[in-house]
């Protein structure tokens, strides 16, 4: 089954087509990083007017890189949200008019649970189930036990901001630039991330949830103590490498903790932006060595993409084709509501 995916629930717009929920056959993305990189982060009004002018070129690339045309299509996914809204909007009534126009049927699909099917795409091997997923972005950072694609069980969430929007933050306070994730990144491979004890929150509760409030407090107090004492300048290096570190080390403790909780998980995933963090994922794989920590092939299926949502297009069609319902959106046995924070 060939289905395009169109995903614009923020600042890219992306057209993927995908077959049979794993072969990316073609993944387009028009990307507006660079526009919010001195801005902090997104301006939705900005964001929404990209979307405006990307999503027919982008469209256009989708069709032509995968050699195909409307009658090769199957179905359209496309995200339903969560999301900004003037974006979503864009992607939304795009998929409606192509599904009209082309007589295909709409799959709607949740944000997040695209992000839960991005280990999928172009795997070397079929995931197992069940499995541990960390789902962590710019907008949550959740941690399920999964027996089938939808169905699962939400184990822990953030209590406050997300893993994603910590990194975007910190950055902002750093003087780096948007997104936070790539740019602290690469500035903690040249710091040391010993050289400050920034706190890993929650360590000592029994809760799988994670909190990154007051982390980003005590880096703005760091910052503020050292400069105030500095006679060189800001250490940005070792900031960076010690923040990173400490938003890793708790993400990768909770999963440790799921892991023993669930003695029958097969594999660990990690999925969502925050995913394509290096040390995010040599943490991982050393915290639970006898387990195959899985994460998205390539980058760009880690941070926003429409192949995964065309994956997770495929899996709730299918769900309801072997099920009782017709309803895509009911299809979904993961409760929906779980993902509205
Ligand atoms: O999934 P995504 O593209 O969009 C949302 O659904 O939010 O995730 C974007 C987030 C941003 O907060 C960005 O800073 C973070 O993912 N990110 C990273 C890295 N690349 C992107 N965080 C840590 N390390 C990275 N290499
Ligand atoms: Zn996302």
């Amino acid at each position: 089954m060939i289905i395009l995916g169109i995903e614009s629930s923020c600042d890219e717009t992306a057209v993927a087509i995908v077959e049979n929920g794993s072969t990316v056959l073609s993944n387009s993305i028009a990307s507006t990083k660079e526009v919010f990189a001195n801005s902090g982060g997104v301006v939705p009004e900005d964001a929404a007017r990209r979307q405006v002018e990307c999503i027919l070129p982008t469209l256009h690339a989708a069709l032509h890189d995968a050699n195909m045309k409307a009658k090769d299509i199957d179905a359209i996914a496309v995200t339903r949200g969560p999301g900004l809204l003037g974006s979503l909007l864009v992607g939304t009534v795009t998929a409606r008019t192509l599904s009209v126009l082309w007589k295909k049927p709409l799959i709607g699909v949740h944000h997040t649970f695209g992000h839960l099917s991005s280990t999928w795409l172009s795997a070397d091997s079929i995931p197992q189930f069940p499995c541990i997923t960390l789902s962590a972005s710019g907008g949550h950072t959740d941690i399920w036990y999964r027996t089938a694609h939808t169905k699962g069980q939400l184990l822990g969430r953030t209590r406050d901001d997300a893993a994603g929007e910590a990194f975007d933050k910190g950055a902002s306070m750093l003087g780096l630039p948007y997104p936070g994730g790539p740019s602290i990144a690469k500035a903690a491979e040249s710091g040391n991330e010993k050289a400050f004890n920034l706190p890993i929150a929650l360590s000592g509760e029994d809760t799988l949830d994670c909190s990154f409030s007051g982390l980003k407090t005590a880096l703005k107090n760091t910052i503020r103590d050292e400069v105030r004492s500095a006679k060189c300048e800001l250490r940005v290096c070792d900031l960076a490498a010690s923040y990173q570190y400490a938003i890793c080390a708790q993400l990768v403790d909770r999963l440790k903790r799921a892991c023993a909780q669930y003695p029958d998980v097969q594999e660990v995933h990690i999925v969502g932006g925050v995913s394509a963090n290096i040390r995010l994922r040599d943490l991982a794989q050393e915290a639970v060595r006898n387990l195959r920590v899985r994460t998205p092939v390539e980058i760009r299926l880690c941070t926003d993409n429409a192949a995964m949502i065309a994956a997770a297009g495929f899996f709730i069609h299918r769900e309801c084709e072997a099920g009782s319902t017709t309803n895509f959106e009911t299809a979904a046995t993961i409760p929906l509501d779980a993902f509205i924070s």
